[in-house]
């Protein structure tokens, strides 16, 4: 296997490329596909070669890409070669604690190892990883924790385990055990979009449904965005497919009033077509605002304080 990138791979990879933002997933990526060629290239010249776990931890909020960067990453994984499968496409196999436990002894660790072997030549995708941590007398999990330490490198060459959850449950989960956070050295966070990036998202949500957005339409949302994103866990492009969704239904109801709509008209979103209300919108603008002040006031008297009791 020389690790050269086919069509398929480099289509995957394409795909995550064209996606607005995840800067860091890319990088990384591209940084472990770097990697496994010049490894693939220094064996064929009798240079020493260490190997290196493809595993990884994913960080980030709700709908900001994780899932999707997962799938992608495993396609163009297995069709570079750097992961061993049967020849049947490439799995993506999901798994969420509430899968896998059980209180039949041994049952737990037996649904997550035949999970493991069902996500052969694929991706393995641990949503809320950290659950499995459980309480500290949960012994059923402990035993399943076991299992993706024994797994993980077992079948490192025909698997790549992709933990996610929020940053500081998995900054817990892979300190839990050493076997962990050896088999899991790569962590990559998936920041919030930028609302640049989150209305760039959205043309391109309304483009594939052949609808267009006007300016007016953009600018309304990019406020809504704005908003949205000071809430916490903020939901990222689940939050904006929602509003798009929510403006395309609104759309109908305004055009289908019109005694002969356009095909312009029948295409095109309008502000109106928007879910906000404007005093909704500056009342909690003024929340936002407010909150930031008294964050900076906060801050300015930290600072001020640390001045005072400066050591001389
Ligand atoms: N950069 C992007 N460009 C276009 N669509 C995106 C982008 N990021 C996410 N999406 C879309 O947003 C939706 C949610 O993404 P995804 O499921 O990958 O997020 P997630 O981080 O796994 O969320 P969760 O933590 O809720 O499972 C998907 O439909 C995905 O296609
Ligand atoms: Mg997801």
């Amino acid at each position: 296997m020389d690790y050269s990138i086919n069509q398929k791979a480099q289509a995957a990879l394409n795909k995550l490329a064209s996606m607005p933002g995840m800067r860091s997933v890319k990088e990384q990526v591209e940084q472990m596909i770097h990697f496994a060629r010049v490894a693939k290239l220094r064996e064929k010249n009798n240079l020493k070669t260490t190997q290196h776990s493809n595993h990884m931890i994913f960080t980030g909020n709700p709908g900001t890409g994780k899932t999707t960067a997962a799938r992608l990453i495993g396609e163009a994984f297995a069709e570079i070669g750097l992961l061993k499968g049967n020849g049947k496409g490439v799995p993506f196999v999901e798994v969420h604690h509430s899968m896998i436990t059980h209180p039949h002894v041994g049952e737990a660790e037996r649904r997550m190892a035949a999970k493991f072997k069902e996500a052969k030549g694929g991706v393995l995708f641990i949503d809320e990883a950290y659950a499995f941590l459980g309480d500290s007398d949960s012994r059923t999990d402990e035993k399943v924790i076991a299992t993706i330490v024994q797994y993980t490198e077992d079948m490192r060459d025909e698997i790549v385990v992709i933990a996610a959850g929020y940053p500081e449950e998995m900054a817990e989960f892979v300190s839990y055990n050493p076997g962990l956070a050896s088999r899991f050295p790569t962590t990559i966070h998936f920041s919030d979009y930028a609302v640049p990036e989150l209305v760039q998202i959205a043309q391109q949500m309304v483009l594939e449904q052949e609808y267009q957005a006007s300016p007016d339409y953009l600018e309304a949302l990019a406020s809504v965005m704005w908003i949205e994103k000071s809430r916490q866990h903020f939901g990222n492009v689940r939050t904006l497919r929602n509003h798009v969704e929510r403006s395309i239904r609104r759309q109908s109801t305004r055009v289908v009033r019109m005694p002969q709509p356009s095909r312009k008209d029948l295409a095109t979103l309008q502000a109106v077509d928007l879910v906000h209300s404007p005093q909704e919108v500056q009342s909690s603008e003024k929340e936002v605002l407010q909150r930031i002040i008294r964050e900076a006031q906060n801050r300015l008297f930290e600072l001020d304080l640390k001045e005072i009791i400066k050591p001389l």
